[in-house]
């Protein structure tokens, strides 16, 4: 299962991700702002990855308006790495050697489409491992 969790900054944008995974077979869980009304972006940080930590969800985009506020609440958390992406290169490195489990945009940045197909080449790509994981150990030794 994959959660897309939103303020109201990224409401429009998760809705057109969530169509567009469902569309593509993923298990998609919203939170966040329900009908575009103001939430405050840390709450949706913390509920939506409370649920990657605990394993109930595989990964998760989280969207704010310009994906900055959402990724630094993120990032506070022990066990998450979210990357602000906005372009494909970013989203496939990300996966590749910083193993992100979080993905966050910006609702107010970029269009749908390229959101779309960020998100598809974050979750097609896979973690390299080697070299990369001694890197994420570091990160994880300065949650200590
Ligand atoms: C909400 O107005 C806005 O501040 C929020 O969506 C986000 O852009 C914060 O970083």
């Amino acid at each position: 299962m994959i959660i897309i969790g939103s303020d109201h900054g990224g409401f429009e944008l998760r809705k057109e991700l969530a169509e567009h995974l469902r569309a593509k077979g993923f298990l998609v869980t919203e939170a966040g702002s329900e009908n575009g009304e103001s939430v405050d972006y840390p709450d949706v940080a913390q509920e939506v990855c409370a649920k990657v930590i605990s394993g109930e969800a595989e990964k998760a985009v989280l969207i704010c308006g310009t994906g900055i506020g959402i990724s630094i609440a993120a990032n506070k958390i022990d066990g998450i790495r979210a990357a602000l992406c906005t372009d494909c290169y970013m989203a496939k490195y990300t996966r590749l050697h910083n193993n992100a489990n979080v993905l966050c945009l910006g609702g107010r940045v970029i269009g749908a489409g390229l959101a779309c197909e960020i998100a598809d080449t974050f979750f097609a790509t896979d973690f390299e491992g080697g070299r990369h994981q001694r890197r994420i150990d570091k990160i994880s030794a300065l949650e200590k």
